[in-house]
């Protein structure tokens, strides 16, 4: 795949990257650069920076690093392909023609309109003959036409092909069909059969319409009770939630947070068009970022089971170092939500709607769920409360919430306040000194590439390593000393691998006059391509002199000389010998 380079270069030209970002997130001055708070990871002090001069930007946090492009396809979650048509979309451009339909964008337009078929299939066969038992029990479950339509809600019958016949009558492939996880390969044989079978169908949809993956509920207390999507080319579980889709659209900066899709849904037909929920996993932090686009504030509202409980207490901190506020909604007489809705027959929603004004948040159901541990009628369990009680309270990140707090807690146990403030204020200070102790390691480790997974080389050869490093910058930088530095250096005397491979590309694609940085995506991996921009983003294009440039040649050249172990190793005694004489 290859769009043309004047392509590429007038699209990132007309996409200016820091007004791009600026659309998602605030950024702010700082001297040349612009800085924000990551939207890929959650923090609460600005580490992400956008350097206009050449336009990329770089995290300090989670290392993720890139051009508009690498941008919009985290942002976004799309396809290198995809991402550019987005761009070029804003900009008013028109695509180049046929160029950039590589096979892997084929499959995935394929996989979409093969899930979109097939969940048109399913929402048939639910209102024929064939799908009477899945409509009775979608029916028995109190949900309405109206709410089944809206959900795309669907059924897969008890054969073992009517899927697979009716798309590859459509003309998919049967590789198609096993790439969007909708039919399984045979054990012997060519054959593929359907992966859905006898079960009520639950379409996911992302966030711009598609129908990326199912799930599907057996009617009976057979295992799995739901089957799901496994990861596919447009897919991948950990980073969607069901109905997200919908709750986009309701107007609040609120969601409700459920544990499965008759949560949702039951909560939906009751009113509240923003619940959504994983899908059978437990929360992660992209999903919480991606919650963290669309609202300010989750309500929580798992089980009131065990495992609802401690999926409960695991999604607090996720959520809250996503930067969302947090309430908890506790479902009476152990029920879950969509059974909660249910038991109140014609008053479900006025009930529900009572549960979620009289959630608490999370430091208040924090503190209750510890109450309930401990005998507050001795003094023993007093003291043990209160002091993991100030536990909780430390970790509150805003001042005024955290007063309020003591505050009200030492007028409950009626004790002073000086005394409580200072067992958190020393707790909070402990907290500080680790946190800061741990940040000064990763820096440290950051400079020395200790713990460096992708260039290994670099804690072990740091002096050849930063040389190389800086030289590639400064070509990038300046494209225009390419002779220069190719008269000097030539790929051979780098010592770090991953170095000599960026040396190699980088000066290739400016021999042939090309923007080093138009195309990276073909030849590298995700994280090969964002070292790219820590490389860019710690060699700043004015902080590179001339004469820095014969520095670093210097050292490589130097350096070039010295041979490793293995490479002793490896050599003849008379090679050996040879360049022992060369040091002389
Ligand atoms: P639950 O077992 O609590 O189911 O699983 P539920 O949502 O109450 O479903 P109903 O009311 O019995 O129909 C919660 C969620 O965990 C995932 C599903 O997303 C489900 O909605 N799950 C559960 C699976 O993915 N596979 C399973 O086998 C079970
Ligand atoms: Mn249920």
């Amino acid at each position: 795949m290859a769009f043309p380079e004047s392509f590429l270069q007038e699209l990132k030209l007309r996409n200016d990257i820091t007004e791009l970002v600026s659309s998602y997130i605030t950024l702010k001055r700082r001297g040349r650069n612009m800085v924000g708070l990551c939207p890929f990871h959650g923090e609460k002090t600005p580490s992400f920076n956008i350097y206009t001069e050449n336009g990329s930007f770089y995290c300090f946090g989670c290392g993720v690093g890139g051009d508009v492009i690498t941008f919009v396809m985290k942002m976004e979650n799309l396809d290198y392909v995809d991402a550019v048509k987005l761009l070029a979309q804003r900009a008013g451009m028109n695509m180049p023609e046929d160029s950039y339909d590589d096979s892997m964008s084929r499959i995935r337009t394929r996989v979409y309109e093969a899930n979109r078929e097939a969940a048109r299939y399913y929402y048939k066969t639910l209102y024929s003959p064939d799908g009477k038992s899945g409509l009775d029990y979608f029916h028995g479950r109190m949900l309405s036409d109206r709410t089944i339509r809206h959900f795309g809600l669907g059924f897969a019958d008890d054969d073992w092909s009517s899927l697979c016949d009716y798309l590859i009558g459509k003309g998919f492939t049967k590789n198609e069909l096993t790439a969007a996880n909708l039919a399984v390969k045979q054990r012997s044989g060519s054959g593929v059969y359907d992966r859905f079978r006898n079960r009520v169908m639950f379409p996911i949809i992302d966030l711009r319409g598609n129908v990326v993956a199912f799930g599907g509920r057996i009617m009976t207390d057979e295992k799995p009770k739901y089957l799901n999507t496994s990861d596919t080319p447009v897919f991948k579980k950990s980073e969607n939630l069901f109905s997200l889709n919908n709750a986009k659209n309701s107007g609040s900066r609120t969601l409700i947070l459920c544990e499965g899709y008759m949560d949702v849904i039951a909560v939906n037909q009751a009113g509240f068009q923003n619940a959504v929920a994983t899908l059978g996993t437990a929360l992660t932090k992209e999903q919480a970022m991606l919650m963290k686009r669309y609202a300010d504030e989750v309500v929580i509202c798992y089980d009131s089971d065990e495992a609802g409980q401690k999926a409960t207490a695991r999604a607090i901190p996720i959520l809250r170092s996503a930067g969302l506020l947090i309430r908890i909604l506790t479902v009476p007489s152990g029920k879950d939500p969509d059974e909660f809705i249910k038991s109140k027959g014609a008053d479900g929603a006025a009930a529900f709607k009572n549960l979620i004004d009289k959630s608490g948040n999370d430091v208040e159901y924090r503190l209750e769920k510890l109450k309930s541990s401990y005998n507050l009628n001795s003094s023993d369990g007093k003291v043990q409360f209160l002091e993991e009680a100030a536990r909780v309270v430390a970790e509150i990140y805003s001042p005024i919430e955290r007063e309020v707090y003591i505050s009200k807690l030492c007028k409950e146990f009626e004790i002073s306040k000086d005394s409580f403030q200072r067992q958190v204020d020393s707790i909070t200070r402990r907290k500080n000194r680790e946190d800061k102790r741990k940040e000064i390691r990763k820096i440290r480790n950051d400079l020395s590439g200790r713990g460096d997974k992708l260039d290994t080389e670099h804690a072990k050869k740091p002096r050849s390593s930063s040389a190389e490093e800086a030289l590639i910058a400064y070509l990038i930088n300046n494209p225009d000393s390419v002779e220069y530095i190719s008269e000097r250096v030539d790929p051979g005397m780098f010592r770090n691998e991953l170095m000599k491979r960026y040396f190699t590309y980088f000066s290739d694609r400016i021999a042939q006059e090309l923007d080093p940085l138009n195309n990276l995506t073909a030849d590298f991996s995700e994280d090969e391509r964002s070292r790219v921009y820590k490389i860019l983003s710690k060699h700043s294009a004015i902080a590179q002199t001339r004469s820095a440039l014969d520095e670093y040649i210097k050292i490589i050249n130097e350096e070039s000389k010295r041979l490793s172990k293995k490479d002793l190793s490896n050599m003849t005694a008379e090679e050996i010998q040879k360049y022992l004489n060369s040091k002389k």
